[in-house]
């Protein structure tokens, strides 16, 4: 992962590097570091934990020279201590670098055999050893770096700076995203990983695609491919504004995004409804558009009329659908599942995406690949995505980051307009993307004559009513931190749900593993007797998840089975469920709601509990130990 920051430019490049590894800290926050051109060499300053531990070394300290690097990590190779943080510096050379080189120990055997000692246990460091090597015989410094780009191989990018040329930065991009911002006649560059480090400065943007180089000296950016020839890269003006993430009095992120979710999911939802027939038709997909236009909301209204047309046509002829994503993406997906072919009757595979691209997959041609990322930049699901697009199949994605990665490189792209989400274990990307789920199912149905105007306007009543359903859950926090009270002591947790519930289920225990650092698993509840059930004791509590659908009856013979075992039972239903009550320790009542919607409900207080028993544990609720938010690692 890593998020990596470069400038050149009249400011103190620190301010701008700090501002931008700000932004950027939800790719890692193992360690941070800078390296600063201060009277000709670079001065390097580098500290373990969180970017605060290096703004406090680096207080009252400023540097005039005007170009720098920095980095905040993701600990791949070597351990997160402050050896291992980045910049990597070989005599001159300084680096940083995000992703991994696979061929590490081979290229550092060779290294070693010429002379260089590491000092670092890091796969990055021997990039800034081939780059000081090969500074021998180049005239300026991306004559160095392009030298050594055969070398390495992998997923990664990097920026480099040297002494040697104490003006230039060199970039190159082979994975991770790289976006350089430029302004003043190229006389201000700004480059990071995310576009949010660069929209202070400056909103004309260029995105580095693989195996591109772009090498800056003050007064230009020239870019290149791999084989040196000059690229003319064109110059992106970004319309929108940048988000600013403000935690607005909550005491973390994540709990100020739960209570976002209800206006989350309106925002997924208002561009695709049409309010006077009360029907879905989804809008701006762009199957076969110019991505610049559409992103830009630069449309004629026959463009969207026959973008309309377009993505019924496509769902009319698909034949399979196939889901990919991975951790919270991937538990949407599986509520997508349900959706689909329950409403629509096409047949639906969900994937991980880390499986899915070294299976082989067979995907029929009349297939529709949906990809659920939050970030648009997990290299799994980015990898499968090309996997797919390669082989001439249909790709549609669900993204929260408009122009990331995956959103630019899908055929088709829906949105799933959640606003900025910090906290690392995600929330509002989840919601939303039930949300465009939802409606995917009810667009699919509706193109193959599955459902009948009215269903599909009861079907969309239902969903435009989540949000005041989940308004209404949110009322009860307070008792959620009750319930959070008692669970704390437990230490294994059993989620359990049916049907739709059961991808709930999943995401509530992984909600508590990543924020309680508790085991917790999700189990279909109709697989206890399986297994599961010989792990239950006093020790264990379990949370069901049971509201009044078709599945219910069933559900509970299992809940009665396991209390009989001995758990503590925390469960949640459908209004005053005396049954429940009866059973559990702790029962968390819930509006009635279309089972397509009641997802969207149930997911917020196990959302709630996780983070209560995380807080009451002293646990940084924000930034979970050893996780990121964008892992663009394999
Ligand atoms: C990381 C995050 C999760 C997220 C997953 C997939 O593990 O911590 O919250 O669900 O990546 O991310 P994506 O951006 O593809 O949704």
């Amino acid at each position: 992962m890593c998020g990596i920051v470069g400038y050149m430019g009249p400011k103190d490049p620190k301010d701008v590097i700090i501002h931008g590894l700000e932004t950027l800290e939800y790719r890692g926050y193992d360690s941070a570091g800078i390296s600063v051109l201060n009277q000709g060499k670079y001065e390097r300053i580098r500290a373990q934990g969180k970017l605060v531990n290096l703004k406090e070394k680096l207080e009252g300290k400023s540097f005039p020279g005007g170009v720098g690097i920095g980095h905040t990590r993701w600990a791949t190779h070597g351990a997160p201590v402050e050896k291992n943080a980045h910049p990597h510096k070989v005599y001159q050379v300084n680096i940083v670098h995000n992703g991994i080189i696979e061929n590490n120990e081979e290229l550092r055997v060779e290294l070693k055999k010429q002379g260089s000692v590491f000092e670092s246990d890091t796969d990055s460091e021997l990039v800034a050893h081939l780059v000081h090597y090969a500074n021998d015989g180049a005239n300026n410094l991306y004559e160095a770096v392009i030298k050594i780009i055969s070398k390495l191989e992998g997923a990664y990018s990097i920026l480099v700076v040297s002494e040697e040329y104490p003006d230039q930065i060199v970039a190159f991009k082979n994975g991770p995203p790289l976006v350089i911002g430029v302004c003043d006649d190229a006389r201000e560059v700004v480059i990071a990983s995310d576009i949010q480090a660069i929209m202070p400065y400056t909103k004309d943007v260029v995105y580095l695609e693989d195996n591109e180089v772009a090498f800056l000296t003050g007064e230009s950016v020239s870019y290149f491919d791999i084989e040196g020839k000059s690229l003319d890269k064109k110059v992106t003006t970004i319309k929108w504004d940048a988000e600013q993430a403000e935690k607005q009095g909550y005491e973390h992120f994540m709990l100020k995004e739960i209570y976002e979710q209800p206006r989350a999911v309106s925002a997924a939802i208002e561009p695709h409804v049409d309010a006077l027939k009360n029907t879905v038709s989804l809008k701006n997909v762009g199957f076969g558009l110019d991505y610049d236009k559409l992103i830009e909301g630069d449309l004629t209204a026959d463009e969207v009329a026959a973008d309309i047309k377009s993505t019924l046509d496509t769902f009319k002829n698909l034949e399979r659908v196939f889901i990919v994503g991975c951790g919270t993406s991937f538990y949407a997906g599986m509520v997508g599942e349900y959706y689909i072919e329950n409403l629509a009757k096409v047949p639906v595979e969900i994937e991980l995406a880390s499986e899915f691209r070294y299976r082989n997959p067979i995907i029929p041609k009349d297939s529709l690949v949906i990809f659920i990322t939050q970030s648009g930049e997990t290299a799994d699901t980015l990898a499968a995505l090309r996997q797919v697009k390669s082989e001439g199949v249909k790709t549609l994605s669900i993204c929260n980051v408009r122009r990331s990665s995956i959103d630019r490189e899908s055929d088709g792209h829906l949105y799933m307009n959640a606003g900025v989400e910090v906290g690392v274990a995600s929330t509002k990307a989840f919601v939303t993307s039930l949300a465009v789920l939802n409606l995917i199912s009810i667009s699919i149905a509706k193109a193959k004559g599955e459902i009948s105007e009215e269903k599909e306007s009861r079907l969309l009543m239902g969903l435009l009513e989540a949000p005041k359903h989940m308004d209404s859950v949110l009322a009860y926090s307070h008792f959620f931190s009750y319930a959070a009270d008692t669970l704390k002591k437990f230490k294994g947790f059993l989620y359990m749900g049916r049907g739709v519930n059961y991808p709930i289920a999943l995401e509530g225990a992984l909600k508590m593993k990543e924020l309680a650092y508790k085991h917790a698993e999700g189990y279909a509840a109709g697989e206890m007797k399986h297994g599961p059930l010989a792990l239950i004791d006093e020790k264990m509590a379990i949370v069901m998840v049971a509201p009044k659908d078709a599945l219910y009856d069933k559900t509970l013979s299992n809940l009665e089975e396991s209390k009989a075992r001995g758990g503590a039972i925390i469960s949640i239903g459908t209004g005053e469920d005396e049954q429940l009550k009866k059973l559990s320790e702790h029962y968390l009542s819930l509006p009635e709601a279309h089972w397509t919607v009641n997802p969207l409900i149930e997911v917020i207080p196990l959302q709630l509990l996780s983070y209560y028993v995380a807080d009451s544990l002293g646990n940084d609720v924000d930034r979970p130990r050893n996780l990121a938010k964008s892992v663009t690692v394999e």
